[in-house]
């Protein structure tokens, strides 16, 4: 059978740039800075991306264009008859549960589109901002409402098969995603108060780094590449046997830690200006996007209601995007796995991922008593994957590439035979930073964590 390949390296960056770039940028990497104290934890942030990410990265591409399969296919054809094909089920339950409490903050931005249509973040000041996103998630029905739209929409992307359409479509939004952050980053660093933000973001602290950041900051990466769970495995399986990937790894990495610095810049100088506590957690981004509004507001109503508008658009695309390449592989896996029709996986998946996502948005509320390791049902689900299952994923396919493939193998499929004379020159670097460096490192970090 013939496979579609991407017709370019541009074109796979883009696209793998496109599963990675969405709240983890925008709305996860913000806070978690601000939860573990600024420019320390970005520096760690960088080392882990360079370190760990970045050999994982490179780990699922030749695994996945090696085979041109999905995970399970690739983990069939390169180990047969070995446990290894159990990885399949860590590719699909994690995105699930990702899937749930993406959709509740998702739901989240419906909401704060709606907002902005109607102008509500005009002339309000900052505590009646803070009260009223505070009130919004702990009530019971609202978020629920908006979390119920948001995959709901995902379902009917998925169903009417208009995926490929809004990934099109998605290819438009992000540049202008990227245009408005930097709109927002240049007019939040203007406000009196922000240069206190600029220090806590480039002045690092290392007193103010928890024992838990290192682990935190591995997680952040790692989510934020959409790494250890398969999908770059999957995206790569269509990249041409004779494209770079040691371009395509460095390439995507690059734009997605461009985003996320700039929603930082955009973020914490606003915070700081407002007097917002840096560390407040999961509504730092809906606390301070309307603050920022609202100020610009006074100077230039008009502009600050568009941008607003645009912006929840945006990013709703962006979470948008990002949630059915979740979705997607849950469906696949019953369709093509279990022999379910696609429009019962489709129903199946949203039934399972809307009842988890209902208790996740319900945590902030009613059910904010129940805790697991001391965090409310959201902030599990979210540790689970980000600091659990997405970290055992990446350690385990480092350690498929570094010690289950051949060498040999490796070398071929990581410089095309050779034929890459720079891609050549660093593999040793490269297959020692897999082999050894980055299982070690992760390793060490989740033991650590466990004990801690
Ligand atoms: N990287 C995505 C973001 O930053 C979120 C994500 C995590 C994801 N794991 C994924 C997306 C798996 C697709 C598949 O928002």
């Amino acid at each position: 059978m013939s496979r579609e390949h991407f017709s370019s390296r541009s074109t796979a960056v883009l696209a793998m740039a496109g599963s990675a770039i969405g709240l983890g940028n925008i709305w996860r990497f913000p806070y978690m800075v601000g939860e573990n104290g600024g420019a320390a934890f970005i520096l760690v942030y960088l080392l882990a991306t360079l370190l760990l990410s970045l050999p994982i990265f490179f780990s699922e591409s030749i695994i996945g264009r090696a085979t041109h399969q999905g995970t399970i296919g690739a983990m069939k054809a390169l180990a047969p008859g070995t446990a290894w094909r159990h990885m399949g089920l860590l590719t699909v339950l994690s995105p699930l549960i990702i899937l749930s409490f993406y959709s509740v903050v998702g739901g989240w931005s419906v909401e704060y589109l709606l907002k902005s249509l109607t102008f509500d973040f005009q002339g309000a000041t900052q505590e009646d901002l803070g009260a009223a996103f505070g009130g919004f998630i702990s009530s019971t029905w609202g978020p629920l409402v908006c979390h119920t739209v948001f995959l709901s929409l995902c379902a009917l992307i998925i169903l009417a098969g208009v995926k490929k359409g809004i990934e099109q479509f998605s290819k438009y939004t992000m540049p202008l995603l990227f245009l408005l952050i930097v709109v927002i980053m240049v007019y939040s660093l203007s406000l009196p108060g922000a240069s206190e933000g600029v220090k806590y973001l480039l002045k690092p602290d290392f007193s103010r780094l928890k024992a838990s950041s290192v682990a935190a900051a591995m997680g952040q990466s790692f989510f934020s590449l959409s790494l250890g769970v398969g999908t770059i495995l999957t995206y790569s399986s269509y990249i041409r046997t004779e494209e770079n990937l040691l371009s395509s790894g460095v390439g995507t990495a690059a734009f997605d830690l461009g985003f996320a610095l700039i929603a930082g810049f955009a973020v914490m100088p606003a915070v700081f200006a407002a007097g917002i506590a840096p560390g407040a957690g999961p509504g730092l981004l809906f606390e301070t996007l309307p603050y920022i509004f609202s100020k610009m507001g006074m100077n230039l109503p008009w502009l600050s209601s568009l941008v607003a508008v645009l912006l929840f658009v945006t990013v709703l695309v962006a979470a948008l995007t990002s949630a059915i390449s979740m979705f997607e592989v849950g469906v696949t896996f019953l369709v093509e796995e279990r022999g379910v029709k696609r429009s019962r996986a489709t129903g199946l998946i949203f039934l399972g991922t809307w009842a988890l996502g209902c208790l996740c948005s319900l945590s902030f509320g009613p059910l904010d008593g129940i805790r697991l390791f001391g965090k409310n049902i959201f902030g599990f689900c979210d540790a689970l994957t980000a600091n659990f299952l997405m970290t055992f994923g990446g350690l385990l396919f480092t350690l498929f590439v570094g010690w289950k493939m051949k060498k040999e193998q490796v070398r071929d499929e990581f410089t095309c035979g050779g034929q890459l004379r720079f891609s050549a020159r660093i593999f040793p670097a490269v297959y020692f930073l897999i082999r050894w460096i980055a299982p070690a490192v992760i390793l060490l970090i989740f033991v650590t964590n466990l004990l801690l």
